[in-house]
């Protein structure tokens, strides 16, 4: 998952909930992501987890009470001036009641009500006082005044009972938030996305495939949404999943994907062809187990469609069409052969053999091909990373 809380400024609130012990969680979690975190408690969430906590954790100090001795009066308007996001997790009744009415009693609400940054909640309550018909207007006020709300999950709650309340975990909050913050230069753009491997069966037991782990393509299903975009992702057999929640086809064989290529293809902008689509099929499937009486096997295989081509014959001019090509040798050359054969607006050219490229690798080495400008190789980088600087070449493309 790509990283966008890197050297972001973040302040985190705290209200007196028993799940407060969380936020010392999402503090950690947000300084691994190297964000740089200023806590701020409300004096009754100091009675849950004392300041001092999160003043060792954090290395910075602790905000709490608006009268405390050595602030000056204008604390809080340098903190709300200083914060690129504000996330008050967890909020509680109280604070979120506070929030959507203007009552400013505390260090945490007086910094709330002075901040222009990108605002949060991330709520916890008992499900009736979530529930409850004044909870539910005082969160479509916060939704009006581009608060976003993270809401609370479905579990066991601190009275025992069963039911929608407990504060979210920290990495689902993490997660939230590194999407809320990334840029969206790709808002109200459609991008099909395929990923990972086909397999071919040869008979119910047995399949041809590659090594494809589907990583890459996932990476860049995953920045696609983060930047904004609304993401198909047609995805071969593979056990790795996506990070946020958009539209996935599961497939199996390259006639299934081709399929559901063709019936999603029109309405996009961008199409992404990231998927290791076996070349070949068995020529004829065995309904039973094929027994090894013999000492050779011949196999016949007949040529599965070639999606990208056929998409290449049949885009409308408006949309970019970027394929992957995976050499062992001459690269440039057969990429920049890809590109003119198949009608792409680029292809992304990576190396089988390159150390720490290509299949099912953390890191991958690119070089983008495109019409009438020389190669562009990017710097080897974990595949999120990479995800993300080709999607920006894209959005060039599109401007
Ligand atoms: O010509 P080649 O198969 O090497 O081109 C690779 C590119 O074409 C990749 O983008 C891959 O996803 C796509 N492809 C395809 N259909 C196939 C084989 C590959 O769309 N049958």
């Amino acid at each position: 998952m790509k990283n966008f809380l890197a050297h972001k400024k973040v302040l985190l609130g705290v209200s007196a909930s028993i799940s407060a012990y969380k936020s010392l969680f999402l503090l950690r979690l947000l300084q691994q992501a190297e964000a740089e975190v200023k806590v701020i408690l409300t004096p009754h969430a100091a009675k849950f987890i004392p300041p001092l906590n999160f003043e060792l954790l954090s290395h910075q100090k602790v905000y709490c009470d608006l009268w405390q001795e050595g602030n000056y009066w204008s604390e809080h308007v340098h903190l709300a001036n200083w914060a690129d996001l504000f996330i008050i997790a967890p909020c509680t009744l109280n604070t979120l009641s506070k929030l959507a009415n203007g009552i400013c009693d505390n260090a945490l609400l007086a910094t709330w009500f002075a901040c222009n940054a990108t605002k949060v909640v991330a709520l916890a309550m008992e499900e009736n006082m979530y529930f409850n018909p004044i909870t539910q207007r005082n969160l479509e006020i916060l939704k009006a005044t581009s608060t976003y709300i993270l809401e609370p999950e479905d579990g066991e709650l601190a009275s025992g009972k069963i039911g929608k309340g407990r504060l979210a975990e920290p990495e689902t909050i993490l997660k939230k938030l590194n999407y809320i913050i990334a840029p969206k230069p790709l808002q109200g753009k459609k991008v099909l996305i395929t990923a990972g491997p086909t397999q071919e069966s040869i008979d119910p037991v047995r399949f041809i495939s590659n090594h494809s782990s589907g990583k890459m393509g996932i990476a860049l299903a995953d920045t696609a949404c983060m930047l904004g975009a609304e993401v198909t992702l047609i995805l071969g057999p593979t056990p790795m999943r996506p990070n946020y929640s958009y539209k996935v086809y599961s497939v199996v064989s390259a006639e299934q994907m081709y399929k559901a290529v063709m019936e999603n293809y029109i309405e996009q902008d961008i199409l992404i062809l990231c998927a290791a689509v076996a070349d070949y099929k068995p020529l004829k499937y065995s309904e039973n187990k094929i027994k090894k009486n013999h000492s050779q096997w011949e196999l016949s295989l007949v040529k599965n469609p070639d999606i990208l081509k056929a998409l290449g014959a049949i885009k409308r001019p408006e949309q970019l069409l970027i394929g992957f090509a995976l050499e062992t040798e001459k690269g440039i050359e057969n990429a920049t052969q890809k590109l003119i054969e198949k009608n792409a607006d680029m292809i992304i050219l990576n190396y089988a053999n390159y150390p720490n490229s290509g299949f099912s690798t953390d890191t991958n080495e690119v070089i983008l091909i495109q019409k009438n400008i020389p190669p562009t190789p990017l710097p080897q980088e974990k595949k999120e990373n990479v995800a993300y600087q080709i999607l920006n070449y894209i959005v060039d493309l599109l401007n």
